[in-house]
């Protein structure tokens, strides 16, 4: 399609704006996903939300825990209603692919489904970028709709878009090749609230940064080694199904029929 013609993230979500929201609001997945994240961070941590849309629930639930956070969107209409909505946090009107990200200079970066209107490179890209604006140990949460799709045309919500993923595996190869190492992952499908909506997979994968030696929280890391890959895993113990075989991930269901893994940490 001719790049003139394809919608942008910002016009496909300007459009939206607190319709998003709303038939996002019943994600129980998301929320669980928040709340794992608030017990690993120290207080005052730094954050950058990316792809922050209405600021609910990510940066309201971060910054109402008294973290500091920046969320960065595209779409000035999502970046006024955020601005309005949690006023505890600061937004940025940017395209992230643009924005200068200083090297571990965050805690902990939340990337919920924002994503999808990108290049797989552009993707692979960023989340080169993210993990290295990361302080060693810092924490990275990443969501997606895990489809091997490329360029494909769909209606989301009314809107025409052209959505750009990765399969699961594919995509947690992207992520531990970015020097990151998945310590617990959330399946989910969820159908959001909206007469047009279909129900959609969801991903959730939590990660850390590995240290320059490769260690987590004093544990090694037995990361696969991706082309690109950050640390090593030399005598590495393994933590986990994703991270290299080695104990068996702790699986747990809940209510609404989503399934974790927790990768062991046990050395
Ligand atoms: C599917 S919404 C998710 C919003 C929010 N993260 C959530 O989960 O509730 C994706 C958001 O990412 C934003 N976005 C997409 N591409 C972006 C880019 N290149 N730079 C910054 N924001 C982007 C969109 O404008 C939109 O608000």
């Amino acid at each position: 399609m001719d790049d003139q013609l394809r919608p942008t993230a910002a016009t496909v979500f300007d459009a939206l704006g607190a319709d998003y929201e709303r038939a996002f609001a019943g994600s129980a997945a998301h929320r669980a996903s928040l709340q794992r994240l608030l017990t690993r961070l120290a207080p005052h941590s730094r954050i950058l939300d990316v792809g922050s849309g209405t600021g609910r629930p990510t940066a309201q639930s971060l910054a109402d825990a008294g973290h500091d956070v920046l969320g960065v969107d595209v779409s000035p209409v999502m970046v006024d209603l955020a601005a309005h909505q949690v006023p505890g946090a600061t937004f940025q009107c940017a395209d992230i692919r643009e924005l200068v990200l200083e090297d571990e200079s965050f805690d902990a970066v939340c990337v919920y489904f924002s994503l999808l209107q990108m290049s797989r490179a552009e993707q692979s890209r960023l989340l080169h970028r993210l993990g290295r604006s990361l302080r060693h140990g810092g924490h990275l949460v990443v969501a997606t709709v895990p489809l091997d799709v490329e360029d494909v045309g769909a209606v989301f919500m009314g809107q025409k878009v052209h959505v750009t993923s990765f399969g699961a595996d594919e995509f947690t190869s992207v992520v531990t090749g970015a020097g990151l190492a998945v310590e617990w992952e959330q399946n989910s499908v969820f159908t959001p609230s909206h007469p047009e909506a279909v129900p959609e997979p969801h991903l959730f994968l939590h990660c850390v940064r590995l240290s320059r030696t490769g260690m987590i929280d004093g544990c090694w890391s037995a990361q696969r080694r991706w082309p690109g890959a950050r640390g090593t895993d030399e005598g590495a113990r393994p933590l986990g199904r994703r991270n290299g075989g080695g104990p068996p991930a702790r699986r747990r269901t809940w209510a609404d029929g989503t399934m974790s893994s927790e990768a062991s940490t046990r050395t």
